[in-house]
């Protein structure tokens, strides 16, 4: 009777912690609803950045903490790896911030938007990120590196810089190009002279996405000259440096929140104007090539809250693996008051004419587009 009892109660366990998986396992994305890992816990990687490798896909992003302190690196990065974008494992901090107080990564620092991408030629991981260094607010405007043997890390932070130090862009005319950027021939926009102001210590680099092509280039994308522009410029082949090759884009258009993608040899951007923590309405461009000329083509989002990009700003197009023509947009809904609890808003990007459009969707799923 008793061994009766135990392997009913036996089964009743091993049912009830099937319906539990069950529904731990997601197949839908929830827009701006409290996304779990697969332990159950909240997922903590905000200004995300994706990779795929061997068919999995790694999700890099700031790991924040509660309160407003929590829009300092108090921890690092951190890595979740999926197979199918809506289940995410916790793979840990793949880089920790710094306990050493000189270091440029050292906890209490500005660490946002951590982007990783792998080099084939090297076999690492590399990541970039925008760095501000602790105490001095949003001024030191730099990018960071740190490369890693395997995608969950753990990554060595290897320095940090500004953007191409020492070169001029490309499209940038020579009467222009005066020593430290000296006015000549009297009328310039202002923008003109923070390239000359900052040419030997390198460019500004605030918010920044990766971008590799069909020809394994990688190019590096940042709001750079005071927010005013944004600059691309090419990485070395192991994609640890510049090479000094970078055009202005947007000039004097205060765009942040970068990301690219390209579909049918076309290049699409998203980005969003400058207000801080706040929502604004997004703006798209296309260009022929990763160096322009970029078209821009407005306001990407339709529906209710458009102007406010579904209150959430831009973070990382992803293309979908084995999926033609799929993208889906990633996006952050901050909440710099518990910064935490910030919300990440998934949508599917759809293409109407010349240019890609996002709408609001509760819930959805890649085969439900
Ligand atoms: C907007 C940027 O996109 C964020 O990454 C962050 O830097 C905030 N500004 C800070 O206000």
């Amino acid at each position: 009777m008793r061994y009766r009892h135990t392997i009913f109660s036996a089964l009743l366990l091993a049912l009830s912690s099937t319906a539990y998986a069950q529904r731990l396992s997601e197949s839908s994305f929830r827009p701006g609803e409290v996304w779990n890992d697969t332990q159950g816990k909240a997922i903590n990687a905000h200004g995300g950045g994706f990779l795929l490798y061997k068919g999995t896909y790694y999700w890099y992003g700031e790991h924040k903490t509660e309160g407003e302190a929590g829009n300092y690196a108090q921890v690092g990065v951190s890595c979740y790896s999926s197979r199918d974008l809506y289940n995410w494992k916790n793979e840990g901090i793949a880089l920790p911030v710094s306990k050493d107080e000189s270091s440029d990564i050292t906890k209490g620092c500005i660490l946002e938007r951590p982007k990783v991408i792998y080099n084939a030629k090297t076999r690492k991981f590399v990541m970039w990120f925008h760095l501000e260094l602790k105490g001095k607010g949003y001024v030191s405007a730099r990018t960071g590196i740190a490369v890693a043997d395997k995608p969950t890390g753990p990554f060595r932070y290897i320095r940090s810089t500004r953007s191409t130090p020492g070169s001029y862009p490309v499209n940038m005319l020579d009467l222009h190009k005066g020593p430290h950027g000296e006015f000549k021939n009297g009328v310039h926009p202002d923008s003109v002279n923070l390239i000359g102001r900052d040419l030997e210590e390198g460019q500004m680099a605030r918010d920044m996405q990766l971008f590799v092509d069909d020809d394994g280039k990688a190019y590096h994308i940042c709001a750079s000259e005071e927010n005013s522009t944004l600059h691309i410029a090419e990485l070395t082949e192991d994609y640890t440096d510049f090479t000094g090759k970078y055009v202005r884009a947007f000039v004097n258009r205060y765009m942040e929140a970068p990301a690219l993608f390209k579909k049918d040899g076309l290049y699409y951007f998203m980005g969003s104007d400058c207000t801080g923590w706040n929502p604004n309405a997004a703006r798209s461009a296309v260009a022929p090539s990763i160096w322009g000329p970029w078209r821009e083509l407005g306001n990407p989002c339709e529906g209710d809250d458009k102007d406010l990009t579904f209150q959430s700003q831009s973070t990382y197009i992803l293309p979908v693996s084995g999926k033609k023509n799929t993208f889906i947009y990633m996006g952050d809904r901050w909440n710099p008051k518990n910064a935490i609890d910030g919300r990440y808003i998934w949508l599917p990007i759809e293409f109407e004419g010349d240019r890609f459009v996002i709408r609001w969707h509760d819930k959805w799923s890649l085969d439900s587009k």
